[in-house]
């Protein structure tokens, strides 16, 4: 059934204390639960949540109950008020689990021997009979047996002896951040003092042999540690904090209460086996997780509807973060790009949702960029209204009030209406509208006065067919014609639908910076004419503007190729002094040399009431990459030989922007020199960055054969590299080879396709090619609808998240939907189709 926000209702019964023991074994856990409940309704019935348990016993205050005491079903346990105390009272249950059996990889499973387990967001009924919903908080006491060197759950560790041990959790939470880890495991220990003096250890747990790939995590962690104290004076508050390693984990990672739990992928890094986009995302997640502990923790969701409540403000934290590690106005490039590319997509098509959606059927189909990147931007666009002080007195009003409790986007607005003064009631449809707004903007010059006038509509999204206007900052700038900046960035801030702003005491006709940094996340329509994107991009003072006119060039200029013109010498004009420009920073000037994703061009070819061709984008984008390298030939080969970073390797900001801009240059002269130059870069290559920057650069000219087979053979036994190497011959490959080779690829033995990690390589790798995916024989599309289905009865979660690769169909010509069109309706008619993926295929089709 649906599950609606408007439904909900507090939880009938206070829960005071749980204490768990677990005797564990593969086959044949058993569970056994103590609750002490404080009955808050009287005559309420004890509604548990409980799946795939098989119940061994259940007493009130020592008493077992009877047959006719309690009704159990698939889905819970009901004990009926009749047979309840009225009194505060303990109820306690013993349940039996199979670990080993549980292949979808939520509640406790095993991953190489090693007990885990996953309970965001719903995870927690698959181990015992409890009320798993966020808003019902408790101190958790922990008892683990089993035979196995190491036992951990969350909290501090109270006692151990061989074959036990024994946690507890002071702060109460909700059961989504229970934990428990058992396995053969060792360290990488470190430790930190809070700026109070407390001293926490800290530890990295993974499988022996992985032991050496965590210093980068652990300095990262201390990283995190710090920034959260100065930026939001938050401090740890337990005496450990481990993070523990799994291969097997349907998503990055996971922010359980003192006891973080990783994908491996996201924490595992070593100059041979990552690259310098690993180092970062790990940095990243790391911090992301941590600073759960109080975004997310300490002040919790009332209910899977406030998910953005805690993802939306943690990503912000986590993007803020990022920025002051490394170089701010890159990371801010990057998070729109990423933003643009699949939040916007996902709001333009039929999956899309508010940031607090008011529905759902499985909540982890919730788990989405428009919940937690369109969540970050709407944080961020609090911060820029509020100013910075506002906004920290905001959330220091905000951890004050409402730590220790579960919380709702409504309160989360009213801490920065009541520490700012300010209403912010029509801003509260960023939270609970879908669909991405588009600004018109137009100009009038007129008595030394610009004009700025806005526009704004936002189109319907699926049972959203009005949107009201929305409030909207607008970060402005002005520069003269020589370039200097005659009026520095000011918030404009938009709240109707149509608004004009003016400009007084100008001289001359300033050139406009309009939505600088991003500052709305929001379809900017603007006519501009080449000659004013070059003079941004040469001149504006705005480094995210000045970017995005480069970008905007490249757009317009590929949106024609895709129709048949010739490249824009005008757009390659400008590129020159870009290149040229040794002040700027090199990271700043490879993402300049970063074209436009097939994918973005057929989202801005289907805005613009075009039928995308992939075939026809597809060549463009190597025709205009073609054009770049004759034209810059000269330049780019000097940026090839002039950014070779020499000496060890090191993941810093500094020498990444330097092999980022030297790849760039690669990718674009190897369309001149047949792969000469990548072929040398990948025989000498001394880290994963080059070596695999080099391979991807051969792949995409369907010239990797030897360095293809080379690069298993060196790396077939492990399992992270041999993930890029499953995607990356598929994401980059020439397109029509892509649907053949995604199939031979899946009978490669080490297509372990129940490692999520692994399905998403090899699927991810095919989607990613955008014209191979979508290629007009339907042959992409096929195979990826057979591998879903194949997947689903395993992985239910997994599964669903990855047929969002069909999200777009509706954009394409009537034979491609029609292909699309029937591989849903096939999936739709399996039998037994998960919850979690049926929901998807029916939203998909619409
Ligand atoms: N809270 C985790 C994070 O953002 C994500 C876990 C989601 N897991 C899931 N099965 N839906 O860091
Ligand atoms: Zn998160």
């Amino acid at each position: 059934g649906t599950i609606r926000l408007a439904d909900y209702r507090p939880y009938p019964f206070e829960v005071t204390q749980v204490a768990l023991l677990f005797r564990l074994a593969p086959g044949a856990t058993r569970v056994r639960a103590r609750l002490d409940l404080v009955p808050r309704q009287p005559g309420a019935p004890l509604r548990l949540d409980g799946e795939e348990l098989r119940l061994i016993s259940a007493a009130i205050d020592g008493e077992a109950l009877g047959g006719n005491d309690y009704l159990l079903t698939e889905t819970g346990l009901t004990i009926h008020a009749a047979a309840l105390p009225e009194a505060p009272f303990t109820l306690e249950t013993e349940v039996e689990i199979a670990p080993e059996a549980n292949t979808a990889l939520e509640g406790l499973y095993m991953s190489k021997g090693m007990y885990c387990t996953q309970c965001e967001a719903e995870g927690f009924r698959k181990i015992t009979f409890y009320p798993d919903r966020p808003d019902v908080m408790a101190p958790f006491q922990v008892r683990i047996e089993g035979d196995l060197p190491v036992l951990l759950s969350n909290g501090n560790p109270v006692a151990q002896g061989p074959g036990w041990a024994e946690w507890h959790d002071p702060w109460p939470k909700p059961a989504y951040l229970f934990a428990l880890v058992a396995g053969d495991l060792v360290a990488h220990p470190g430790s930190f003092t809070t700026a109070s003096g407390r001293e926490v250890t800290l530890n990295i747990w993974v499988r022996p042999g992985d032991e050496d790939r965590c210093g980068f995590a652990m300095e990262a962690l201390k990283r995190s540690m710090r920034w959260d104290e100065t930026a939001y004076g938050r401090e740890y508050d337990l005496d450990i904090f481990n993070i523990v390693a799994v291969d097997d984990f349907n998503m990055g990672a996971m922010e359980n209460k003192g006891l973080n739990i990783f994908n491996s992928k996201w924490v595992l890094a070593s100059p041979e086996t990552a690259t310098d986009s690993d180092f970062e995302r790990i940095e990243a997640i790391i911090a992301h997780e941590y600073f759960h502990n109080w975004t997310g923790n300490r002040i919790t969701c009332r209910d899977w509807f406030q998910l953005c409540l805690k993802e939306g403000l943690t990503v912000f934290r986590d993007q803020s973060f990022t920025a002051e590690m490394r170089l701010g106005p890159v990371k801010r490039i990057e998070d729109v790009i990423l933003l643009r590319a699949r939040q916007f997509r996902e709001d333009q098509g039929p999956l899309a949702h508010p940031p607090r959606p008011d529905h759902y059927k499985e909540i982890n189909n919730f788990y989405t960029v428009t919940v937690y990147e369109k969540g970050a931007e709407i944080v961020g666009m609090l911060k820029r209204l509020v100013g910075d002080a506002g906004y920290r007195a905001a959330l220091d009003l905000y951890f004050d009030r409402h730590d220790g409790q579960a919380c709702t986007i409504e309160d989360w607005l009213k801490v920065f209406e009541d520490a700012s003064g300010r209403d912010l009631a029509q801003f509260k449809h960023w939270y609970v509208e879908a669909g991405t707004p588009r600004l018109r903007v137009s100009e009038d010059w007129a008595e030394e006065r610009l004009t700025l006038t806005f526009e704004q509509s936002t189109p319907p999204s699926p049972g959203q067919m009005e949107k009201a206007p929305r409030h909207i900052p607008i970060a402005v700038g002005l520069l003269s014609p020589n370039g200097d900046e005659v009026v520095p960035t000011t918030v404009l801030e938009m709240t109707e639908a149509r608004q004009s702003f003016c400009f007084e005491g100008l001289a001359t006709r300033p050139v406009a910076s309009i939505l600088r940094d991003f500052s709305a996340p929001v379809i900017l329509e603007r006519a501009q004419n080449g000659a004013e994107r070059a003079f941004l991009l040469a001149h504006d003072t705005d480094p995210f503007n000045r970017w995005e006119a480069g970008n905007a060039l490249a757009r317009a200029c590929l949106m024609e190729m895709a129709e048949g013109a010739g490249p824009d010498g005008a757009y390659l004009d400008a590129l020159g002094p870009v290149l040229a420009d040794a002040a700027l920073d090199p990271a700043f000037r490879a993402l300049c040399l970063r074209l436009p994703s097939e994918d973005e061009l057929a989202q801005a070819l289907h805005a613009a009431g075009k039928i995308p061709d992939p075939d026809a984008i597809h060549a463009a984008r190597a025709a205009l990459m073609r054009a770049i390298a004759q034209r810059h030939e000269a330049a780019l080969s000097e940026i090839y030989a002039a950014m070779a970073v020499p000496g060890p390797y090191q993941p810093d900001a500094e020498p990444a922007g330097r092999r980022a801009l030297r790849l760039a240059a690669l990718a674009l002269l190897s369309k001149l020199d047949g792969g000469a130059r990548a072929r040398a870069l990948f025989a000498e290559a001394q880290n994963m960055t080059e070596s695999f920057g080099a391979l991807s650069a051969l792949i995409a000219l369907g010239a990797a054969e030897a360095e293809t087979a080379a690069f298993r053979t060196r790396w077939q036994g492990d399992r992270l590299v041999m993930d890029k190497w499953f995607m990356a011959q598929l994401a980059y490959c020439p397109p029509g080879l892509a649907a053949g080779l995604a199939r031979d690829l899946a009978e490669d033995p080490l297509f372990d396709w129940k490692n999520p990690n692994r399905f998403r390589a090899l699927m991810g790798g095919l989607s990613a090619n955008h014209a191979g995916f979508h290629d007009r024989s339907g042959a992409g599309y096929q195979f990826y609808a057979d591998w879903l289905i194949r997947l689903d009865p395993v992985n239910p979660q997994t599964a669903a998240r990855m047929s969002t690769a069909f999200e777009t169909w509706r954009r394409f010509d009537p034979g491609r939907q029609a292909l699309v069109r029937d591989e849903l309706d096939r999936i739709a008619a399996t039998t037994g189709l998960s919850r979690d993926l049926s929901e998807m295929v029916q939203r998909l089709r619409g």
